[in-house]
C-alpha cells in the first residue's frame, strides 16, 4: 500500500472518516482507493472477537478463544518467555479470527489493591510490568498482529473512571506510572497505544498533548497510532490536535463533521489531519497479514499452554510441614470443598471477558490424576456438610476466593476481605481437620492475615484461565511445582496500603498523595509488616542464592552498566524454578527515594542438586531518579546497595558500590540558601572572605539561619554582605 499516494488522493472528508472507526471494532474502509477495514479485538489474556456483535463491557457473545491466565496471574510467573509464548498464541488466534490488532496488554500500575481491574494489570512495580509486557508485545507482533498498549496513562481505578482527574506530580508519573509504557514503546514498538478514559492533572488523556505527543512521540520515539479507549473522546478536534489518531467507537456524523468544519474554518491545520490519516493507513497496511484467510488455531495445544501458564502463575504462600504436594495413599480420601472446585472462577468481568474454548475444573482433574483407589469427595461449601466431609477425609482442600460480583471492570472493591460466609466456612473446616489446604481464586489481593494460622497451606491461583482446574490438580498432587512469585504485596491490612487515604478520591479528583511510594515502596518506607512481600513465593523444593558478584562498567553519562551475577542451586529433591531478583537502593541521596526498587530478575529452572549462574545487567537508569529541578533522569554520586535475593524482603546478599557522577546542585543564585552557598567550595570561599566576625564558624548559627535564601540575609543588618556584594559574588562565580 502506497500510504503517501493514498493520503495525497484523499478528500478532507475521507481523511476525517479514517480518523474514526466505521463501527465498534473496525477502521473505516475507503473502497474507491482499495483501503480495507481492519478489525481490532480485546484483549490482554484471550481474544474477544465479536465479528457480528458489539459491546465493550463483555455483555454480548464472542468467538470461542483460549482464556489464558489473567494478567495478575500471569505476572506472578515472572517469566518473560512464557509471555512471549502466550503472545504468539494470541496472535495465532487473532489470525484465525481475522483480527489485526489485539487490544492489550494493560500496564497500569496497581496503585491500590481495590482497583476493580487489577486482574487485567500486571504489577505494582513498573519494571516487572514493563519487562513482561515487552515480551508479550514481541510475541504477538512477531506474527504480524498488532497490539494496543493500554491505558495511557494513570488509569488506576474504576471509580468515576471516565471523568476523574488523576492528580499526580511529574516525578511520580515518570518513576511509577509511565516507565512500563516507556519500556514497551522503546523496546517492543507496539503498533498502537490506547489512551485512558480519565483526566491526568485536569486534562482528559485523550486531549493530553504532553502525554500523547511530547512524551510518547517526541521523547520515546513512538511512531505508531494512538487509539482512544472506547468512548474516551469528548472533543474530537482537541484530541486530534493533542495526538489522538483514531477514535473508537466512532461518533459517526459528529466527530467526522467536527474535523471537517475545523479544517474549513482554519481551526485545525490540514497537516495534522494528514498525519493522523497517514498513521491509520500505515496501521492498515501493516495489518494486512490478518486479512488473508488463515487456518483455525489448535485449541488443544493452546489449552495445554494455558495449563502450563497456570502452573507458573500460582504462588505457594504457605506450606507448613510440606503438606503439599498431597500424596494420597491407596484407599485414602481427598475432600475438595467449595463451589470453585467444580465451577472455577478463572477470569474477570468486562471487556476482557473471553468465551473460553473449554473449562477444566479441579474436581474432575484431581479425580483423573489420583490412583483409582483414592476417593475424591466434593462439597459445595454448605457448612455442616463440609465439616462432615473434612472430618472424615485424609486430605482436605478448601477452594475460596472472590465471587465474580465483587471485582470487575467498571467498579472498584471496597474491601480486601474474603466474603464473611467463606471465612465462616474456613474456620469450621479448619476446626474439623488439622491440615487444611486453601486454594484461592481472586483477581487482586485478598487479606490473609486473619485466617492464615488456621490452615496448613495456601496456594494463590489468582484468576488463572480456562485450564486452571487441571493446573490446580497438577500443583496439588506434585505433577507441577509452584514457581510463581508475588507481583503485588499482600498487606496485613488494607489500611497499610499507601493509597488508602487517597483512594478513590472524590469531587472529580483522585490525589496521588503517596507519590512514588506505591506497593512495596510504600510498605517498605513505612516499615510496615506485610503478610507476604512483593517477590515472594515458595516451591516444593528449596534454593540457595550464593556467590553474588558485581562488576561496574563505564561510568555515569558514559555507558554505565553493572553486571550482577549470582549462583542459584536447587538444594531440594524435586525439579523447580526460582526467581532471582535484584533491588537497587540509593544510600546517599538529596531527594526522597524508595528503600529499594526492583531493577532486574531472572527465572531459573533447575533439576535437584543443579546450580546455574545468572548474570543480570543494570543500566544507568536503574540508579536514576527523575529530577524535577533538571527535568531529566539523574544519577547522584554516592553509594548504592544492590540487594540480590528471592523476594523484596529476603535478600541473600547485599553489595555496595560507589558511583561517581556530575554534581546535580543547581548553580548558586541570590535565592540559594546560606547552606547551599557553604556547601559549594567557591561560594563558601567567597562568603568566608567577607565574614570578618567568624560567625560562619558557629554551627549553631548556621543551623538556625542556614535555610534562609541569601537574598533575604543580604537585607539583614550586620550579616557581613549586602545586595550589591551578593551580586558581585554571583558575578565572580
Ligand atoms: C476498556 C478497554 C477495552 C475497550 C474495548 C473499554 O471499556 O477500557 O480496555 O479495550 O473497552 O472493549
Amino acid at each position: 500500500m502506497d500510504v503517501d499516494a493514498i493520503v495525497a488522493a484523499l478528500t478532507v472528508e475521507e481523511k476525517a472518516a479514517l480518523c474514526l472507526g466505521s463501527d465498534f471494532w473496525h477502521t473505516a474502509p475507503i473502497p474507491r482507493l482499495d483501503v480495507p477495514a481492519i478489525m481490532v479485538s480485546d484483549g490482554p489474556h484471550g481474544l474477544r472477537a465479536q465479528p457480528n456483535e458489539s459491546d465493550h463491557v463483555g455483555l454480548s457473545g464472542s468467538l470461542p478463544a483460549t482464556c489464558f491466565p489473567t494478567a495478575s496471574a500471569l505476572a506472578s510467573s515472572w517469566n518473560p518467555a512464557l509471555f512471549g509464548e502466550i503472545g504468539r498464541a494470541l496472535a495465532t488466534e487473532a489470525l484465525a479470527c481475522g483480527v489485526s490488532v489485539v487490544l492489550g496488554p494493560g500496564v497500569n500500575m496497581k496503585r491500590s489493591p481495590l482497583c476493580g481491574r487489577n486482574f487485567e494489570y500486571l504489577s505494582e512495580d513498573p519494571w516487572l510490568a514493563g519487562e513482561l509486557a515487552v515480551a508479550m508485545v514481541n510475541g504477538v507482533q512477531g506474527l504480524g498482529i498488532g497490539t494496543s498498549l493500554k491505558h495511557f496513562a494513570a488509569n488506576n481505578q474504576e471509580t468515576d473512571r471516565l471523568r476523574v482527574s488523576a492528580d499526580v506530580d511529574e516525578r511520580t508519573l515518570r518513576e511509577i506510572y509511565l516507565p512500563a509504557f516507556e519500556r514497551v514503546v522503546t523496546k517492543a514498538r507496539p503498533w498502537t497505544v490506547m489512551c485512558a478514559y480519565n483526566k491526568v492533572n485536569g486534562t482528559f488523556a485523550s486531549e493530553h498533548h504532553w502525554l500523547l505527543t511530547a512524551v510518547l512521540r517526541d521523547e520515546w520515539g513512538f511512531t505508531g497510532l494512538v487509539v482512544s479507549d472506547w468512548g474516551a473522546v469528548h472533543d474530537r478536534v482537541a484530541a486530534l490536535t493533542a495526538g489522538l489518531d483514531l477514535e473508537m467507537p466512532p461518533n459517526l456524523g459528529v466527530s467526522d463533521r467536527a474535523i471537517v468544519t475545523a479544517v474549513e474554518h482554519g481551526r485545525l491545520a490540514e497537516s495534522v489531519l494528514d498525519t493522523a490519516a497517514t498513521r491509520v493507513l500505515r496501521l492498515v497496511s501493516a495489518a494486512e497479514t490478518a486479512l488473508a484467510p488463515h487456518a483455525s488455531f489448535e485449541a488443544d495445544a493452546h489449552h495445554a499452554l494455558a495449563r502450563r501458564a497456570a502452573h507458573e502463575s500460582a504462588v505457594l504462600l504457605k506450606n507448613t510441614g510440606n503438606v503439599l504436594p498431597l500424596r494420597p495413599r491407596a484407599g485414602e480420601t481427598v475432600a475438595l470443598i467449595g463451589e470453585f472446585a467444580r465451577t472455577p472462577r478463572y477470569q474477570g468481568a468486562g471487556s476482557s471477558q473471553v468465551n473460553a474454548t473449554r473449562i477444566d475444573n479441579a474436581l474432575d482433574e484431581v479425580t483423573r490424576l489420583v490412583d483409582p483407589s483414592v476417593q475424591v469427595t466434593f462439597g459445595d461449601g454448605t457448612i455442616d456438610a463440609a465439616v462432615e466431609l473434612a472430618g472424615s477425609a485424609d486430605h482436605v482442600v478448601l477452594f475460596l476466593g472472590l465471587p465474580a460480583s465483587t471485582e470487575s471492570e467498571g467498579f472498584d472493591r471496597t474491601s480486601i476481605e474474603l466474603p464473611a460466609a467463606q471465612l465462616e466456612l474456613l474456620s469450621a473446616v479448619a476446626a474439623a481437620h488439622d491440615r487444611v489446604v486453601v486454594v484461592l481464586a481472586n483477581g487482586s489481593t485478598v487479606r490473609i492475615a486473619p485466617w492464615e494460622h488456621e490452615v496448613a497451606a495456601i496456594l494463590e491461583c489468582w484468576l488463572s484461565g480456562q485450564a486452571v482446574g487441571g493446573a490446580v490438580a497438577d500443583l496439588l498432587l506434585g505433577v507441577a511445582n509452584p514457581s510463581g512469585k508475588l507481583a503485588e504485596t499482600i498487606p496485613v491490612r488494607l489500611e497499610d496500603n499507601s493509597s488508602y487515604l487517597n483512594f478513590p478520591g472524590d469531587s472529580g479528583h483522585v490525589r496521588y498523595g503517596e507519590g512514588s511510594f506505591i506497593g512495596y515502596r510504600g510498605y517498605d518506607a513505612a516499615h510496615a509488616e506485610v503478610s507476604y512481600p512483593f517477590g515472594f513465593g515458595l516451591s516444593y523444593t528449596t534454593f540457595s542464592v550464593s556467590d553474588v558478584s558485581v562488576h561496574v562498567h563505564g561510568s555515569v553519562g558514559a555507558d554505565l552498566h553493572v553486571d550482577v551475577s549470582a549462583s542459584v542451586t536447587n538444594t531440594g529433591s524435586v525439579a523447580g524454578a526460582e526467581v532471582v531478583q535484584v533491588y537497587v537502593a540509593d544510600l546517599e541521596s538529596t531527594v526522597t527515594r524508595a528503600v529499594r526498587e526492583l531493577k532486574a530478575f531472572a527465572k531459573v529452572a533447575l533439576e535437584p542438586g543443579a546450580t546455574d549462574r545468572v548474570t543480570m545487567t543494570l543500566d544507568e537508569r536503574s540508579f536514576a531518579f527523575w529530577s524535577i529541578v533538571h527535568s531529566r533522569w539523574a544519577v547522584e554520586a554516592g553509594e548504592f546497595e544492590l540487594g540480590v535475593g528471592t523476594s523484596s524482603r529476603d535478600l541473600a546478599d547485599r553489595i555496595v558500590i560507589s558511583l561517581d557522577a556530575p554534581s546535580l546542585a543547581a548553580p548558586l543564585s541570590v535565592m540559594s540558601t546560606l547552606q547551599e552557598w557553604l556547601a559549594d567550595p567557591r561560594g563558601s570561599e567567597l562568603l568566608r572572605s567577607l565574614d570578618t566576625t567568624g560567625a560562619l564558624n558557629s554551627d549553631e548559627l548556621v543551623r538556625v539561619i542556614g535555610t534562609m535564601p541569601m537574598d533575604t540575609l543580604a537585607g539583614f543588618p550586620g550579616i557581613g554582605f549586602d545586595h550589591a556584594m551578593l551580586r558581585s559574588m554571583i558575578e565572580q562565580l
